[in-house]
Order: structure tokens, then sequence, then C-alpha cells
């Protein structure tokens, strides 16, 4: 009988392969050929591109031998000429020669899920496998400003391949959706003034992390080393010996102006940009409201809390109370807010208003600017 297998009287199974004149290419066959045989199948195998065996004939021979249904099992061939016109001929062809037998073909395992999964199962086993290369390294990633559009293209393929992620409240949840379902997640987000977790802690899982994990992403709101407390993350790595790749994001002052259309600096009237926060330091000292008054367009930070005194210390700093502002909540994401004013108005507004974090403010003859309508 074709192919040396045993046939006994039961439903039999025809393996097609490619067919090649290369010695032992379709070994790979051959052998899952034998497997099946030994759980007592009736076998056999043929190819596409070489004449002996046929399929008719070996249709026929375990007809002979007592089978009355033959299925035909394209051997990972992809969608082509072989699947769509030659089988189906030869299939056609055994039928005719073994007229009482039922010969159907299956489906190409290349199409399987199984066969799917089978090879992501072999990619992780391989990486398992493979000897860590170099220092471990963390990625100090931003997320951009809340819209998902607005990630970048490395960011978007370190957490689709990351097996841990450590990430702040204010990422976009469809960012967090692209990471593997065998990733570690560990949400460290502070909200506002409360910390969700200690930075101290932060930096301990981060250190902890990279030792475990092959790939370790630290995922920020907007960029990475603006306002993120990213100095002291790197330090607690740098001090470890774990390196550490930064990926930029679009900060969210940016991607605010963005989203209202304001240009930020403009040729006569504004020619120097601040990203400023009004928070305190550790030592409770504030910023320095003079130097910050002095600049053109200033984007606050962190804005929600103190928003009244914020204002009122750039007036009295020199700014006039009539300087166009706006605040802005959950810029570039759907629930997006704005409330337009002035520096002496706008806390009053935004309170009105009932806007809170996450909170933007853009002082400056930039913030009265809208220049496109938003699409
Ligand atoms: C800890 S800082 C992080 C800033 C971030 N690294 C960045 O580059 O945008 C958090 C502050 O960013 C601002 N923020 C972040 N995302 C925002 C958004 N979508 N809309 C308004 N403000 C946002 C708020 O002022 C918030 O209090």
């Amino acid at each position: 009988v074709a192919g040396g297998f045993r046939l006994t009287p039961m439903d039999a199974l025809v393996l097609i392969g490619h067919g090649s004149p290369l010695a032992g290419a379709n070994r790979d066959m051959l052998r899952v050929a034998a497997a099946l045989t030994r759980r007592d199948r009736p076998v056999s195998t043929c190819t596409v591109d070489r004449a002996e065996p046929d399929l008719p004939g070996l249709v026929a021979a375990h007809a002979a031998a007592g089978a009355r249904r033959v299925v035909v099992v394209p051997w990972l061939l992809q969608l082509g000429r072989h699947l769509v016109e030659d089988i189906p001929r030869a299939v056609a062809a055994a039928r005719t020669a073994a007229p009482g037998v039922q010969v159907v073909q299956a489906d190409p395992l290349g199409f399987d899920e199984l066969l799917v999964q089978l090879v992501e199962r072999r990619i992780a086993g391989a990486l398992d496998a493979a000897p860590a290369v170099g220092p471990p390294v963390v990625h100090l990633v931003g997320a951009g400003p809340g819209d998902p559009g607005m990630v970048t293209v490395r960011a978007r393929e370190l957490v689709a391949t990351c097996d841990c992620l450590i990430h702040d409240r204010l990422v976009p949840p469809e960012l967090l959706a692209l990471a593997p379902s065998t990733a570690v997640l560990h949400p460290v987000g502070k909200h506002g003034w409360g910390e969700a977790v200690a930075q101290a802690a932060i930096n301990e899982l981060l250190v902890a992390c990279a030792g475990r994990h092959r790939r370790v992403v630290r995922l920020k709101g907007g960029d990475p080393l603006v306002f993120g407390r990213a100095g002291e993350e790197i330090d607690a790595l740098a001090a470890t010996g774990i390196a550490v790749e930064i990926v930029p994001g679009v900060t969210s002052g940016l991607g605010a102006a963005a989203a209202l259309g304001l240009p930020l600096t403009r040729r006569g009237t504004a020619s120097s940009l601040a990203f400023a926060t009004g928070r305190c330091h550790d030592d409770g000292a504030g910023p320095d409201w003079r130097a910050i008054a002095q600049v053109d367009t200033v984007i606050l930070y962190m804005a929600a809390r103190n928003l009244a005194a914020h204002c009122a210390a750039l007036v009295a700093a020199g700014r006039s109370g009539g300087t166009p502002a706006c605040a802005v909540q959950w810029a570039t994401r759907p629930e997006q807010r704005t409330v337009v004013g002035t520096l002496a108005d706008l806390a009053k507004q935004v309170a009105a208003a009932g806007l809170g974090s996450p909170l933007l403010v853009i002082v400056g003859a930039a913030a009265g600017n809208r220049t496109c309508p938003p699409p």
C-alpha cells in the first residue's frame, strides 16, 4: 500500500502536501502521517507536484482495503492554485476511481486558529528559552494627552509587546488595551494631590520588575519628562545599573493647544513659551511667579487646585488681570471641556462650570487667539 502504511477497514486519511524534488522535503508530513498511523488509522500521503503516488490511486487502494470514507487533508498549503484547483480536481478524479467511497476534502490546516495559537506558543517558548541579552532596560514611555490617536508608533509597539506595564492614571485606556493578555499590569496612578502609590514605592517596583521581566514599560500620560517625576525614577533605576529608554509623548499642554486651535507663539505678540506649575516643591517653596509672568504664553499644569491663587499670583507678579486665559479639562478626550476668560475671572468661571482635574490653563494672548474651528 502506498506510503507503506497499514490500512485497516476504517475511515482513511490522505495527507496531500506540496511536493518538492528535494530529498526529505516532505519529511514533516511523513512524520505526522506515521504518528497518525500509530493510532491505528489508515493514513497515506501524496503530493500535488509529483505524479506518484497519485490521489485517485491512493483512494482506490484505501477502498480496496475496506475504507468507506477517505478524508483528504491539504498539508500546510496556502490559498492558491493547488488548494482551489489541483486538489479539488484530484478529489473529483478519486471519486470517479472509487465510486463506492465518500471522498471529503478537509479545510487546509494553515487556516486553523489552533495553528496560529501553536505558532504563538512556539514564539513564547523561544523567547522564554532565549538567554537575556545585555543589562535590563526599562522603557519610559509617553502615552500622549489622552487621544489614543496621539500616541507614537514606538509607544504602541512597546505596549503591545511588553510583559510588564506600570502605568499612571492619565493614560488612554485604548492604549492599555493593546497590552498582551499575559502582561502583568501595575496601575500606580496618582489622583490630584492624593498619592495612590508613593513615589518611593513606584521606584522600588520599577527596579523589582526590571529584574523579573523581559520587557518592562513605564507608561506616563503626556510626555514622561514633563511634570512626570521621571528624574526620580531614572535615578532609582540608574542606581541599580538598569538602563532606561525614553520614548517622548505629546505633552497635554500641546495636545490642548492643538485641540483648541491656539498658536502658542505668534510673530510680534508671543515669542516665549513656558510649561509651568503652581504646585509647591516638597520643601513648600512655590514657583518663581515673577519669572513665569514674564513669559508670553504660559501653560499651567496641575491647575485645578488653587487656580484662583495661581491666577492672583501671576497678576501680583505683573501680569494684567485682563490677560486672556483659558482652562481645559480632559483635553483631546471626548469628555474635553473648556472655559475661556481672563486672569481676573477664570477661576470663578471654572468653578461655576464645575471643571476639575485633569486641568490645564493657558495664559497669554494665545489663549484668546483661537484660529481654527475644530473638525
Ligand atoms: C502629573 S502632570 C503630568 C503631565 C504629563 N506628563 C504631560 O506631559 O502632559 C498631570 C497634569 O497634566 C495635565 N493633564 C494631563 N492630561 C491632561 C488632559 N488630557 N487634559 C487636561 N490636562 C491634562 C493636568 O494639568 C494634570 O494635572
